[in-house]
């Protein structure tokens, strides 16, 4: 039976459909030193024994100390790291320079401000046509809840807020973000010095070693959450509001049950709720929740709609 010939170009075109995160793969030459390069075809392989994959072009420079090292880090880039990516996908041989990274147990380069990183020892190596696929066994691995670099179709894409909603927030000093957080059917509300009720919120995201950010809020009352998804953002009068939604993750200790509590529906006192705004997202959460389909509210206090999660464009 004889083959169709291939288009590569064209072949290529239609790999690139495929919407992927974007990596820096790194090892340890002989010498110890660092060498590294950028590839979106990583994929988790198993759970037990944990393996990660990542293809290598049988062309790239890096392939033999690849082959002959003793490990590999897989390291995911977060979305502000598009400039790391094209420096490590080319062929120059400074790529490290400047780059601030500490050694894995393998040794290999760990970068800073990734979203999520694999420290693996080699497993296997299997000669696939024009590339190796090095599968490795994760040694070692962390990871944090910032937006992940994308790509596709030969660009690079954001997972985070799309333009239009990122407009809507960098436009403005005064943000203010909110999160609805549900565990079992309830949602998570802060209670006010004056017994008012509201949607747990901050001036930022930020992270758990922040006081004064939503997620330092959070972990001060022993609570860790995760965010992923937006639910809402809209100007206001003189604020601008983002809100995330998400779940509990754990608790760490006893909740302050002055400050924060979980609520089902049915226990809302629903005149301890000021904002019309926040009552207003209350119910279209246990609303969405109910058929399990939540979109994303785009406008001001006033009006605005109602549109499906944000898509990869
Ligand atoms: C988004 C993106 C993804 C890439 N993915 C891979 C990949 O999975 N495997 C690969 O061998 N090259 C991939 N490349 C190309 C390499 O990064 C590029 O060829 C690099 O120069 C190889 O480095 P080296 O030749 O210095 O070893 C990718 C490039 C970009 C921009």
């Amino acid at each position: 039976m004889s083959e169709k010939p291939v288009d590569t170009h064209d072949l290529r075109r239609a790999f690139g459909s495929f919407a992927t995160g974007v990596t820096i793969v790194t090892t340890l030459d002989k010498q110890g030193g660092p060498c590294g390069f950028t590839a979106n075809s990583f994929s988790s392989v198993s759970l037990d024994p944990p393996l990660v994959l990542v293809s290598v072009a049988k062309s790239a420079y890096g392939l033999s100390i690849f082959s002959e090292s003793k490990g590999f880090a897989i390291n995911i880039l977060a979305e502000q790291q598009r400039e790391l990516s094209n420096r490590f996908a080319s062929r120059g041989t400074d790529k490290f320079s400047g780059v601030n990274r500490k050694p894995g147990s393998t040794g290999a380069p760990i970068l800073d401000d990734v979203v999520a990183w694999f420290d693996c020892e080699n497993y296997q190596q299997v000669d696939a046509g024009d590339h190796v696929i090095l599968i490795g066994k994760v040694a070692d691995y962390s990871y944090n809840s910032d937006a992940p670099l994308g790509f596709c179709r030969g660009a690079y894409v954001s997972f985070g807020l799309p333009p239009k909603m990122l407009d809507l927030v960098t436009s403005c000093g005064h943000l203010q973000v909110g999160a609805l957080i549900e565990n079992e059917d309830k949602i998570l509300l802060q209670i006010g010095p004056g017994g008012d009720l509201k949607i747990p919120m901050a001036p930022t995201v930020g992270d758990r070693s922040q006081p004064d950010s939503l997620l330092g809020l959070l972990d001060a009352a022993g609570i860790h959450v995760e965010l992923p998804f937006l639910f809402a953002a809209y100007n206001g009068l003189d604020n601008r509001y983002i809100y995330y939604r998400g779940e509990l993750l754990s608790i760490r200790d006893v909740i302050l049950t002055e400050q924060l509590h979980f609520y089902d529906y049915d226990e809302i006192p629903w005149g301890a709720i000021h904002s019309e705004a926040d009552e207003t997202m209350i119910k279209r959460f246990f609303r969405e929740r109910e058929v399990d389909n939540f979109g994303v509210y785009i406008g001001d206090y006033q009006a605005g709609d109602i549109h499906p999660l944000p898509q990869v464009s």
